[in-house]
């Protein structure tokens, strides 16, 4: 009871209920709250700390920022969190207006990203390699697929296309989604270069994939979901897009304190752990099968396998492979 109490008190107050509302659409970081809020500093990180003190909030840190975003286990301040966000009025003005400068946060992100992106779409088959052995990684991919059948596979944030000229051989079809249409023609000059016939390209977001439901075997994010200002809600997009027993395959960096990512090449996520990544899936309706981590020297890369469960879905442990 002291528990919900304390949450209830919390949550009991109009810029706090208005912090519950904005977080109930993805994490957010305290400058970003700030800004949307309107409120200087020192009042919202009071307002954050007893919030997260009262458990309806998780605070981590990566690298100088620092993130909040509803608690999403499975305990029972948790469904009280969501609750709350559900039952604020849609028309209220205050939500109403958070919501338009949360727009308007999430489009200054996109642009910040899509300008890298833009100046970088001729060199990143270089930046990509900069940091861990990428052929080891392709080659663990590859190996994990083995020698099922795959009709339809989804590459979201397909760059340059390495992930479908890698798995074009194994695939009857390969899609490649991308934001930016920088990407999108140098991976189009790439497929058609490699003389790759059975994949294609197209403009779309991760968070609106342009596929029917179950209509995927494979859905990959390859150094992709570190950009996603909402890994949750990209990771429910690709498994509504699986079919039953169809695989999920995200490749990313595991937490890491290399600030110059963010600053010099637009990632938001320093890196992801296990139990993130875990959660996530699981509050998706995947399952995570598998784990592989390649230690780099400065940076260790992850492959975290999941599956969507079905009717020939048997029961699996799971594996964790350094
Ligand atoms: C680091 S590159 C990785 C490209 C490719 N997967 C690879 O490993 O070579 C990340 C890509 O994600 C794309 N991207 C970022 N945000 C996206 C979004 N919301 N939807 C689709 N693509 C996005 C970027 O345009 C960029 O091409």
């Amino acid at each position: 009871m002291d528990a919900l109490l304390a949450a209830l008190r919390a949550a009991g107050e109009p810029t706090r209920i208005r912090i519950l509302g904005l977080l109930g659409h993805g994490e957010l970081t305290v400058s970003e709250l700030t800004h949307i809020l309107r409120q200087s500093q020192p009042r919202v990180s009071r307002h954050l700390k007893l919030l997260t003190e009262a458990g309806l909030l998780n605070r981590f840190r990566e690298g100088t920022w620092v993130f909040y975003r509803l608690v999403d286990d499975d305990g029972k301040t948790a469904t009280l969190a969501r609750t709350l966000v559900d039952l604020i009025p849609e028309d209220d003005a205050d939500h109403t207006r958070d919501l338009d400068r949360l727009a308007e946060v999430k489009e200054l992100r996109a642009e910040k990203a899509a300008a890298y992106f833009s100046a970088n779409a001729g060199n990143w088959d270089k930046v990509r390699s900069l940091y861990v052995e990428e052929k080891e990684v392709e080659r663990e991919l590859l190996s994990q697929i083995g020698d099922r059948e795959i009709e339809d596979f989804l590459d979201v944030g397909t760059g340059t296309g390495r992930m479908l000229e890698i798995f074009a051989p194994y695939i009857n079809r390969g899609l490649g989604i991308d934001l930016s249409h920088e990407m999108l023609s140098m991976a189009r000059s790439n497929l058609s270069d490699k003389k790759i016939t059975n994949c294609q390209v197209r403009h779309g977001d991760m968070y609106a994939l342009p596929v029917d439901d179950g209509s995927q075997d494979i859905v990959i994010f390859h150094q992709v979901l570190h950009y996603a200002d909402d890994p949750q809600d990209a990771l429910s997009e690709a498994a509504r897009a699986l079919r039953k027993t169809g695989t999920l395959i995200i490749v990313d960096f595991a937490p890491h304190d290399l600030e110059i990512l963010r600053e010099e090449h637009a990632h938001r996520r320093l890196g992801f752990r296990d139990e993130e990544i875990i959660n996530w899936s699981r509050s998706a309706g995947l399952k995570i099968e598998d784990i592989t981590h390649f230690d780099g020297a400065e940076l260790t890369a992850t492959i975290w396998r999941a599956v969507k469960p079905g009717p020939r879905h048997a029961k699996t442990k799971l594996a964790v492979v350094q």
